[in-house]
């Protein structure tokens, strides 16, 4: 068979082909099984964010497809898969770290099959020396080579090989097979890559130009999605706002995909993550107004509210412009809540610029706000630029920060106090005896008492208690369905 070559990388994947190597990878999985009477067991380590996560999702999915089981313990499995992110230089650190310490136990057990792949392995310098530095690594690969795992698995699994795959053709896979966590709420990918290049940022370099899939395809798995019992929905792109342009008039905007999702029988929830600023259209607050399944609450990261900062990130709005918006957004969609990322020693960044930053905080009130202190990242403009901002001043700087959002947290938290929220419960946690917990419309999370029967189920909750990163309550009796 031409695609079992062992020569170059693997072809690109279509469904039948991939169908082809997980039948192969389930019959060698079977064989192991008989002969020993237990099954291969796979263990996946994400770092990073939710696309990351949906990503590690569609692997293990394959994985299972496979034959394989999914291990719950790194150190009962035959396979050890990284999913790696390079947004930041200590999430890449820890691979390092967590790589490395599997050399031992390789040794121990030769029939071990370890993998990294990944945003970092999509980087041609770091792959090539992390597969360099660790010869015990059976598969390395990228990001655009994640619709030909099975494949490389394949290689690397039956035919002893060692694999190595960062190639850089993009494409936009369907009909990959997804294991979803268990609950009530799935990510849907609605696009990859992004387009904006902020000069700080790895992001449009390591998942390529923005690709949009079909408006039926995402449909379709929606509806999927809901016959399965899924009752929310997050859709998932780096810039969902600009979701559509690359299909040149085959397909929808943004705004038009969320009001089609909305007309979805039985779908309760509908967020979507990320949104940049630029691109926040008057058609998309007006879609948020109209669409009753939309959740109120948007994540728009404005990472700086110094307009000389935001012009040398290449973020194209000033501080001024991200407030008119602000403003916008809460009077259309009253109870609105807005979460945001903010990071803090950019190249440049003088205690002026911070300051404004603390201003934008101070005055916007946002329900969260995810911080981080710059990261040089090398391929970027910013990281070559003089006046990289030493480390004691990048963390005095983010525990200001940190602070002052806290203080806003518990403020903007204590008026849902005495409030009835309406909760989609996701699981249960021991803690402080508030058992159940989920999130209102506007991504609060609430803990109330309660147990497992409930998760999955749509409550009325009365708010008793404010704290910085969430409520407590106590469910109403009845449920809202
Ligand atoms: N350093 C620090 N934070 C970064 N982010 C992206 N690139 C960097 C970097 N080089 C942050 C941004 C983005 C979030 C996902 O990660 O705030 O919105
Ligand atoms: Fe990175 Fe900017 Fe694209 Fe977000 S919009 S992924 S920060 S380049």
């Amino acid at each position: 068979m031409e695609h079992l070559t062992t020569e170059g990388r693997a072809p690109a994947a279509d469904a039948k082909r991939r169908q082809e190597f997980l039948d192969l990878l389930c019959a060698w999985n079977d064989a192991f099984a008989a002969s020993s009477g237990r099954r291969r067991k796979a263990f996946l380590h994400t770092y990073g964010c939710q696309m990351n996560e949906h990503d590690s999702e569609t692997l293990l999915g394959m994985l299972l497809a496979a034959g394989f089981e999914e291990a719950t313990d790194q150190n009962e499995a035959d396979l050890i898969l990284f999913n790696t992110c390079c947004v930041r230089e200590h999430a890449q650190t820890r691979v390092y770290g967590n790589v490395g310490a599997l050399a031992k136990r390789k040794l121990e057990q030769p029939g071990l099959l370890l993998g990294v792949c990944g945003c970092m392995m999509q980087q041609k310098e770091v792959s090539a020396a992390l597969y360099k530095r660790f010869p015990f690594v059976d598969l390395v690969f990228g990001t655009h080579a994640l619709p030909d795992f099975p494949a490389l698995l394949y290689r690397a699994a039956v035919l002893g090989e060692r694999v190595f795959d960062g190639r850089g053709e993009e494409s936009v896979p369907e009909g990959l097979p997804i294991c979803r966590k268990k609950g009530a709420s799935a990510f849907v990918t609605i696009m990859y890559g992004c387009n904006n290049f902020c000069s700080y940022c790895i992001v449009p370099y390591v998942r390529g130009r923005e690709r949009s899939r079909a408006p039926e395809d995402i449909l379709k798995e929606v509806k999927g999605l809901v016959k399965e019992g899924y009752t929310e929905v997050t859709l998932l792109g780096q810039n969902v706002n600009s979701y559509g342009k690359d299909r040149a008039g085959n397909g929808c905007t943004f705004p038009e995909l969320l009001r089609l999702l909305n007309s979805v029988e039985g779908l309760e929830r509908l967020r979507f993550m990320t949104s940049h600023p630029k691109d926040l259209s008057d058609g998309l607050i007006s879609a948020m107004a109209e669409c009753e399944r939309v959740c109120k609450h948007i994540h728009l990261p404005v990472q700086s509210g110094s307009d000389e900062i935001l012009r040398r990130m290449n973020r194209h709005y000033t501080a001024s412009d991200y407030a008119q918006l602000v403003k916008k957004l809460r009077a259309s969609v009253p109870g609105i809540e807005i979460s945001t990322d903010i990071i803090v020693g950019f190249p440049g960044e003088t205690e002026e610029d911070f300051e404004a930053t603390l201003r934008l905080v101070e005055d916007v009130g946002f329900c969260a706000a995810y911080t981080f202190m710059y990261s040089p990242r090398i391929g970027t403009p910013a990281a070559s630029w003089p006046n990289q901002i030493p480390d004691d001043v990048k963390h005095e700087r983010l525990a200001r920060l940190n602070a002052l959002q806290a203080k806003k947290c518990v403020e903007n938290n204590e008026k849902y106090i005495g409030t009835v929220q309406e909760v989609l419960v996701e699981g249960c946690d021991e803690r402080e005896g508030q058992n159940a917990f989920g999130k209102t419309s506007a991504f609060k999370m609430i803990y109330f008492p309660g147990d497992e029967s409930l998760i999955g189920k749509m409550l009325k909750v009365k708010v008793t208690k404010a704290r910085s990163n969430s409520l407590l309550g106590e469910a109403c009796t009845e449920s809202v369905k």
